[in-house]
């Protein structure tokens, strides 16, 4: 099955054969390499080739032609922090806190994400699981390709193994690439809330085991914070986990400048995800590390905190992704496009930075890097084609506009 696409206004993200950007990292984040006027061929599934209309003097074969009218095309975005499957939306919280109090005095109430646990624990595994391919179908509408979905609405044996099965039925029916989170460590349940050390023994001794031999997950996560777990905590869970070969993230530096960042580094972790809260020494400590730090700005606009410092961390030469962080309490939108525009006009990233943050990025921060995530010879062709735009920059700028003409999704990772 051979596709063309004529009339590109710009192909965006495109890299030569030999040259390989698995991960774009300080200035180089600047740089989004682009073909004006280009045309793309895909071939079974498969980007086959592209190049520059004009200079295109064969004709080719093809089963199907798609005429981009002058809209751009781009890799579809990659979104690597999302807790995607959930019962319940939780708007009550919200005007909660339009009254006044804060997240933090929410979960201290017992809401929050345990108010997402109850909701999930008594919902069936097929309501969670129609929830949720309806959620990855809009997402998919909105241009997301690849996307991260955690567990940790279930903080018991059988609510964390319910929603990681959840996942995998995603896996099998969408044709999204998935990957799966471990992330029991996400809150103290009520009756463990005074006994930690029991949490974590049902966490280490009864669930991951579980999780391990379902081959239910590739990642564990931890939200390293105050009030919820501590670095020893997120230490001891992180290193359970290695040894069922889970690789860590950690949901780190979110409300305070808690450490996360560290025991994430500490072990490895191929991201730490939020970074509302960092100092020079967090960025030093990325310095020397192949963590990608992982920027949630959907979150801080909906909290009303203020935002990560992507300029910081961009200026010290390193890598960053952006992601929506889709779920119930902090972040009830997956929409990529929304978080673009937020990079832009709230972290000061440029659109290119932003691009290359929702692209190749985010398919570096789920390991996917090496076939999505750019437009190169040989990767999936999973794509967005946009509306005729005039330029780059107009993506992030026209904010809350549906710039999206099609979006083709053509093969898993
Ligand atoms: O990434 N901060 C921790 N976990 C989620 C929010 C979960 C919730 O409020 O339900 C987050 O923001
Ligand atoms: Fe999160």
């Amino acid at each position: 099955m051979r596709i063309f696409i004529s009339n590109i206004k710009s192909l965006l993200q495109t890299e030569d054969k030999d040259n390989s950007r698995l991960l774009v990292r300080g200035g180089d984040m600047k740089t989004l390499p682009s073909i004006d006027n280009a045309w793309l061929l895909i071939e079974d599934g498969l980007i086959k080739d592209f190049g520059d209309m004009s200079s295109l003097d064969t004709s080719f074969n093809v089963d199907q032609e798609i005429d981009a009218k002058g809209g751009m095309v781009l890799p579809a975005w990659c979104d690597s922090h999302t807790h995607l499957v959930f019962a319940h939306s939780r708007e009550y919280e919200f005007i909660d806190r339009i009254n006044g109090l804060s997240y933090e005095e929410i979960a201290q109430r017992g809401g929050g994400i345990l108010n997402s646990a109850k909701k999930l624990n008594a919902a069936g595994e097929d309501e969670l699981f129609e929830l949720a391919m309806q959620r990855l179908d809009e997402v998919k509408s909105l241009g997301t390709g690849a996307i991260e979905i955690k567990s940790g609405y279930g903080l018991c044996t059988e609510g964390e193994l319910k929603m990681l099965r959840v996942i995998r039925r995603l896996k099998e029916h969408s044709d999204l690439t998935i990957k799966a989170t471990f992330l029991a460590g996400h809150a103290y349940p009520l009756e463990y809330r005074e006994n930690h050390e029991g949490f974590i023994k049902l966490i280490i001794d009864d669930m991951l085991p579980k999780v391990a031999d379902e081959h239910l997950a590739e990642y564990i996560d931890v939200f390293c914070e105050k009030g919820f777990f501590s670095v020893d905590e997120t230490d001891r869970i992180l290193e359970a986990g290695a040894k069922y070969g889970l690789k860590p993230k950690v949901h780190a530096n979110q409300l305070y400048n808690s450490g996360g960042m560290q025991v994430g580094v500490k072990h490895h972790a191929i991201s730490v995800d939020h970074l509302e809260t960092m100092d020079e020494e967090e960025i030093e400590c990325l310095k020397h590390s192949n963590t990608i730090p992982t920027l949630l700005p959907g979150a801080a606009f909906f909290l009303a905190m203020h935002y990560q410092p992507a300029r910081k961390i961009i200026d010290a030469g390193l890598p960053v992704a952006l992601a929506t962080d889709y779920n119930p309490g902090s972040c009830p939108s997956g929409n990529m496009n929304f978080i673009l525009s937020l990079a832009c006009s709230q972290m000061r990233m440029t659109p290119e930075e932003a691009i290359n943050a929702c692209t190749i990025n985010g398919a570096a921060a789920m390991e996917v890097n090496d076939s999505l995530g750019s437009i190169k010879i040989g990767k999936k062709a999973n794509l967005i084609i946009t509306k005729p735009i005039p330029s780059v920059a107009y993506l992030p700028y026209a904010f809350g506009t549906n710039l999206i003409e099609k979006v083709i999704i053509s093969l898993k990772a």
